[in-house]
């Protein structure tokens, strides 16, 4: 596995992970769809931030994507395909992006994460500070908003 930046041209293999990754967590059809917008890699997204791809046999099986906000820095998508988790790509990658935040000067890394992924990311070593409340199919949905600290040691 190589971690690479990621291309324009990656943008259709990168929206497929994205979508795979989030179907993984078995939500209903309706609800993928409407996320279609936010798990939709466009190319000029990918040129304009900084994106990374775990590749292996020269096709991409997860990537990362960060994003500058006023603020401050957010880790605006990670996702693995799903045949390939739980093998430490997720660990690689985030590894990756926490030392590409330091090289950026940033001080911490901001995460809003799915609830399903909230624990691997406090296995990487973050901290809930807050959530933010949606709703879908009236069903009341918290996601956990998650803070790096980028000055602690690499683990
Ligand atoms: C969550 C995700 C990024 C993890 O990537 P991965 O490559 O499977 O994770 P790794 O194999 O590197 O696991 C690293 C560690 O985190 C733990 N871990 C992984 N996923 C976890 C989860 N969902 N909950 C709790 N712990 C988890 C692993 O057990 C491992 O622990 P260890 O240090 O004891 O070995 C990946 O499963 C994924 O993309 N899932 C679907 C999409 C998603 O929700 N992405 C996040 C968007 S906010």
């Amino acid at each position: 596995m190589q971690i690479v930046r990621a291309k324009p041209e990656d943008a259709a293999a990168l929206t497929e992970i994205a979508h795979a990754a989030k179907r993984h967590w078995g939500y209903p059809e309706r609800w993928i769809e409407s996320w279609r917008d936010i798990l939709t890699m466009r190319p000029e997204f990918i040129a304009e931030n900084v994106a990374y791809s775990a590749v292996e046999e020269g096709r991409p099986v997860g990537f990362y994507l960060l994003t500058t906000e006023t603020d401050g820095l957010h880790l605006d998508h990670l996702w693995i395909a799903p045949h390939a988790v739980g093998r430490g790509i997720g660990r690689a990658l985030f590894a990756h992006a926490v030392e590409q935040s330091r090289r950026l000067g940033h001080k911490a890394l901001q995460i809003e994460a799915d609830p399903n992924a909230e624990g691997f990311y406090a296995r990487m070593g973050a901290r809930r500070v807050g959530e933010t409340v949606t709703e879908i199919d009236e069903q009341r949905r918290e996601l956990p908003l998650l803070l790096y600290d980028l000055g602690t040691a690499a683990r």
